[in-house]
């Protein structure tokens, strides 16, 4: 009976590009044009997607391999900084329009029934984002890129998120798009519940296209 009542989710972390708010456009829209500067123009959606969940030094090499030139570290750090800044540019013109359909409604519903509301993202620029959408208000802890030094697949951002929330792994539930965070939430012992383009092929616990769906959430509550 005690293991059961410790098991019970208490805590819901959100991923946030693609799960809470549109901006993974507008990573493609910033590591589109760094590409373009290079001189490299085989860069597409598709290799976008590779990029999901996955940090900024990585990013980067999914966009370099479609060139055929080699740099040094140090320019790698340029480049990443150039994308950083269209970046910043392209989160100024953000407001709640980019708050994806279903975002809120599920937030304020998972808080009445006394969940804790986490996010658990790699993007440094989690602050700017939830700030600029004004979803910040419907958290109680942020976990991000800022205080951690291990990506996804690393569970690190969530254990911190957990952590920060005040409860066990085994309480917290994970909601993603990408498949290294689904990787991530499994190495950090916590159920998960996919979303996204991708979602049935994530190896979620739980499949839902997005959060504007029909979620059984009492039975993934009580599960
Ligand atoms: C993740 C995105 O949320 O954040 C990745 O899915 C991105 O595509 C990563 O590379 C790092 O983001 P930022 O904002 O710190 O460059
Ligand atoms: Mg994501």
């Amino acid at each position: 009976m005690t293991g059961m009542v410790t098991n019970m989710i208490k805590g819901i972390i959100f991923d946030l590009d693609g799960v809470l708010v549109s901006t993974d456009e507008l990573h493609y829209q910033a590591w589109k044009k760094l590409a373009m500067d290079l001189g490299i123009m085989g860069f597409t959606k598709e290799d976008n997607a590779r990029q999901k969940g996955v940090s900024r030094m990585d990013s980067l090499e999914i966009v370099l391999e479609k060139g055929n030139k080699r740099y040094s570290d140090e320019e790698k750090l340029t480049f990443a900084d150039q994308k950083n800044n269209f970046y910043i540019e392209l989160l100024q013109r953000l407001t709640d329009d980019a708050v994806l359909a279903g975002v809120k409604e599920t937030l304020i519903m998972l808080r009445k029934k006394g969940l804790l509301i986490g996010i658990g993202s790699v993007s440094k620029n989690t602050p700017l984002i939830l700030e600029k959408t004004g979803l910040k208000s419907y958290i109680d802890q942020i976990s991000c890129g800022l205080d951690i030094s291990k990506s996804k697949p690393d569970p690190e951002v969530f254990l911190v998120a957990a952590k920060k929330l005040g409860l066990l792994p085994v309480q917290c539930l994970v909601i993603e798009d990408s498949k290294a965070g689904i990787i991530a939430a499994k190495a950090a012992n916590m159920r998960s519940l996919g979303v996204g383009p991708e979602y049935e092929q994530l190896g979620a616990d739980y499949k839902y296209k997005n959060l504007q769906c029909e979620i059984d959430w009492d039975s993934i509550l009580n599960s």
